[in-house]
């Protein structure tokens, strides 16, 4: 069975007139979320006929043909499920960025002791290519650099402050929103002053907080010649970034900039028996409520869980809901609790009517590849600007964690479900239309993102896709000295300007005196 499979896949990779290739995937942080990203891209790979080795913490239960993990669960302790609601909201802008900063860090090089790391730090296997996420510490990407490969970095959000200058890639504070401040694309002076004050400040201070440590982490590691990290990061051919501008926005890109956005994206597939049952035989459809896979939701204070049952139960829809806790106070008879649920395949169920969520990226594109209106609760890192772009495109309605009440809930739920308020039909409306535009491309995200990454492997890296703007020292990419030179070039050319009118006035005014006094 296995054998088969394999000789139909080399058959097509034949047919691909390709060589296959020997791939390297680093995906050292244990985020499960993120990882759903990369392991679609992984395995797309290897059914391409590519033969891919996938350092990771979520190996494949059956194994595929072509995929061979490189297994470092157990590692760090898993996070799934893990979080309580407290935790995560005392989790601030400074708290975000020590977590990505000093928090990967520190756990990279724990996994990295894992036996099976340490074997492929110490490998002499020939790769043709890595791919690696590109998140906090980038304490793998010496990597690149020991196997002498083209690198690929993932980004399993939008683009973060410190993706764009490793490639070049433009970033402009007066019309995109940094990922660590929930602004639109069209911002008012206040926004686009802390904007740029944080697109001024973050890059230092990425790289005194992160490079600086990580560069020193990586001596440690790797050996005393390795080069800074900084130096191997200008080595990336590619970035597939999960953004996509129907939902994130347009902005400018090079062309080794690809965005991806939705890539983790699988067709639907059917539900389990009982869920579909639940769903096909529900009169006025159903709620899908899921906070993610890291918040416990029996964790929420015991007043909000209330409200959030009053709410549920008052309405005449039928409610799924993820709930990983034993026994769920006050469920209403309209609720429908699992630990797990096929969430893609229940947003794409034509019987769901919305999205109750806490704007995690993954969930949030898959209800817009879907056409669901959300409401959003965001709790941390890039989701309150999630939400803000699904409210900014006319979809979703934002509550604030402190304001959830049974009535604030009710609101919002009727705002985008009661057919007899004039609402519904346009946040159902523009659902629809995102989810078109969100969909409507030449190729699908794993198609794009496997074109580019063996258009990197056919071009031994790509060189020619390289900006030259990488290469310049930030005084010359912000064109400091020639704004300098203008700047003083006016001042002097007004200066004597100045000058000469002032001796010309003195000489007239001048004569004239002395003409005056030798008359007198
Ligand atoms: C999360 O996991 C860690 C390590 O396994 C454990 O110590 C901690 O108690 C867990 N937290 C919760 C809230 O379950
Ligand atoms: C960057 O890539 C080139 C070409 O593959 C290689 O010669 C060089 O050593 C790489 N630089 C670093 C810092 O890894």
């Amino acid at each position: 069975m296995m054998n088969k499979a394999f000789l139909i896949l080399s058959i097509i990779a034949l047919l691909h007139g390709g060589h296959t290739a020997k791939i390297l995937g680093v995906f050292e942080f244990n985020g499960k979320s993120h990882f759903q990203m990369y392991e679609k891209m992984m395995k797309g790979l290897s059914e391409r006929g590519h033969e891919v080795h996938v350092l990771n913490h979520f190996p494949q239960k059956k194994p595929l043909p072509n995929y061979f993990d490189i297994d470092v669960s157990g590692s760090v302790p898993n996070v799934l499920d893990n979080f309580t609601i407290d935790l995560v909201r005392t989790w601030d802008t400074k708290t975000m960025l020590s977590f990505i900063w000093d928090f990967t860090r520190t756990q990279c090089e724990v996994v990295l002791k894992h036996p099976n790391a340490q074997k492929l730090l110490k490998s002499t296997e020939k790769y043709d290519l890595i791919i690696m996420e590109s998140f906090g510490s980038e304490c793998t990407i010496a990597l690149a650099h020991k196997f002498k490969v083209p690198l690929v970095a993932m980004v399993s959000s939008v683009a973060l402050p410190w993706t764009h200058h490793r490639i070049g890639n433009p970033d402009h504070p007066a019309y995109i929103p940094s990922y660590f401040i929930s602004y639109g694309s069209q911002m008012s002076f206040i926004e686009r002053f802390w904007n740029t004050l944080y697109y001024i400040t973050i890059n230092p201070a990425n790289y005194y907080f992160n490079e600086i440590p990580t560069n020193e982490l990586s001596k440690r590691i790797y050996g005393h010649d390795i080069p800074p990290i900084g130096e191997i990061a200008k080595n990336t051919s590619l970035i597939l970034v999960n953004s996509h501008f129907s939902i994130s926005g347009p902005r400018p890109v090079v062309p080794g900039f690809v965005e991806v956005g939705g890539l983790h994206i699988e067709e639907p597939k059917a539900l389990p028996k009982d869920i579909q049952k639940f769903m096909d035989e529900s009169e006025h459809g159903v709620v899908y409520f899921s906070l993610g896979s890291l918040i416990q939701v029996q964790t929420l204070a015991p007043e909000k869980l209330k409200a959030l049952m009053d709410a549920f139960a008052a309405l005449p829809e039928r409610v799924l809901m993820k709930y990983t806790g034993d026994t769920l106070p006050g469920k209403p008879s309209n609720v429908m609790t699992g630990k797990w649920l096929p969430q893609l395949d229940i947003l794409s169920h034509p019987k769901t009517r919305l999205f109750i969520s806490h704007g995690g990226l993954m969930g949030t594109l898959e209800a817009v590849y879907a056409g669901v209106p959300i409401v959003g609760i965001p709790l941390f890192a890039d989701q309150e600007l999630n939400i803000k772009r699904c409210v900014l495109q006319g979809f979703a309605v934002r509550i604030l964690y402190d304001d959830m009440t049974k009535e604030s809930f009710l609101s919002a739920i009727r705002t985008l479900l009661d057919v007899r308020a004039k609402y519904q039909e346009i946040y159902s409306a523009n659902a629809k239309k995102t989810s078109f535009q969100f969909r409507d491309r030449p190729h699908t995200a794993l198609e794009t993102a496997v074109y580019w990454i063996e258009y990197v492997i056919r071009h031994r890296g790509a060189p020619h896709l390289r900006s030259a703007g990488a290469d310049l020292p930030t005084y010359q990419y912000l064109l400091l000295d020639v704004i300098s030179v203008l700047v003083l070039g006016v001042v002097s050319f007004l200066y004597l300007t100045y000058i000469v009118i002032r001796s010309v006035l003195r000489l007239l005014l001048g004569g004239k005196k002395r003409n005056k006094s030798k008359r007198q």
